[in-house]
């Protein structure tokens, strides 16, 4: 599978890294840990101490640096050894290498590429958890099966007729009909209206209405996405363009940020949050969305997981894309270019 280097990749939420608390992650086949220093600042570094190759991640916070808790070597945020017990002489190469990363819209962001060229306006914006117009639950889930996978399972959404027949309940739509899709610099615009929708997609019982689901899958594999429902009618009358302003809906005004991370062959991590605009939801539906969700992917798992486990028996693997595929087509080329370009930064690097 082809995943860029040079792009911010998500390697948790922003609390899970506690001040004092080493936090293991794995990104491209990179071993990291990550830490808050006594001062706030968040900094991730290789997660192999340059003496025995213990990790990191069992080591000990202290102030603005990481102690190695195998023979006590200490590590400045930067990855410099700084002290070695028993020995005044630091070897100029004791250094692990360290990543930039960022912390914004409650997750923590790595560059994985050439920290020169990490550049913060790339990260792709989402919602924080505590975004004060909506009330937005979260989790996470640790996938068998590579990260390109689960991409391609949110770049087509007509699985939603199938995998997800029971748990969304939105009929044969999402599969019959073709969203508008639109390139990005750095992704691709979905948008789709679903017309006399008769249910609210939680499989209540509700007025039909006229939905919008869009969504912008940004590269590296982030999600965000915006659905509303409006009276019947409004599809055809906005010319089956995006609302303005999702919050003036009658009803379902809902975001979901997600992101997907590739840590090392056939494993991922998949981030989520979910929930209503604060106008139009409350705690039980924010509960009761969420309740929906977890159900729906735990599907996709089960799907992608199966399916990875085919693709791994399969030597000569060729797939047989559908008009639905054009999104995954488009977004795959993207992280290919971006790929390739990594590549001949590295060459030229080494040259
Ligand atoms: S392995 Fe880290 S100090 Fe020895
Ligand atoms: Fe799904």
């Amino acid at each position: 599978m082809l995943y860029a280097r040079n792009c911010w990749y998500v390697a948790g939420w922003s609390y899970q890294v506690e001040t004092g608390q080493p936090f293991p992650m794995q990104i491209l086949g990179d071993r990291l840990v990550l830490f808050r220093t006594s001062s706030g600042q968040m900094v991730a570094l290789e997660d192999r101490c340059v003496h025995r190759l213990a990790p990191l991640s069992l080591g000990r916070c202290e102030g603005e640096g990481l102690r190695c808790m195998y023979h006590g070597m200490l590590f400045d945020a930067a990855g410099t050894v700084i002290e070695i017990p028993g020995q005044s002489l630091i070897p100029p190469n004791a250094k692990v290498r360290s990543y930039p990363v960022v912390e914004r819209d409650s997750w923590i962001w790595v560059w994985m590429g050439d920290a020169a060229a990490a550049d913060e306006a790339a990260i792709p914006r989402s919602r924080s958890l505590d975004d004060p117009d909506y009330i937005l639950r979260h989790g996470w889930l640790d996938y068998d099966a590579e990260a390109q996978l689960i991409n391609d399972n949110l770049l087509d959404f007509s699985h939603l007729s199938f995998v997800h027949a029971n748990s969304f309940n939105l009929g044969a739509d999402p599969a019959a009909t073709q969203a508008k899709v639109t390139q990005l610099e750095n992704g691709i615009r979905y948008a789709r209206w679903m017309e006399g929708l008769p249910t609210n997609g939680a499989g209540l019982p509700d007025t039909p209405a006229d939905s919008f689901m869009g969504y912008d899958f940004l590269i590296p594999g982030v999600l965000v996405m915006n659905i509303s429902s409006w009276p019947l009618g409004t599809a055809a009358k906005l010319d089956y363009a995006e609302p303005a302003d999702h919050s003036r809906a009658f009803r379902d005004c809902t975001f979901s940020g997600q992101a997907v991370t590739p840590m090392a062959d056939r494993k991922a991590r998949y981030f989520f949050s979910i929930g209503p605009h604060r106008n139009q939801g409350d705690e039980t539906i924010a509960d009761l969305m969420f309740k929906m969700v977890e159900t729906a992917f735990d599907e996709d798992k089960r799907m992608i997981e199966a399916q990875q486990k085919v693709i791994d028996e399969t030597p000569d693997m060729r797939i047989m894309p559908t008009a639905h595929d054009r999104t995954v087509t488009m977004f795959n080329a993207k992280v290919a270019r971006l790929a390739r370009g990594d590549a001949q930064a590295r060459e030229s690097a080494l040259a």
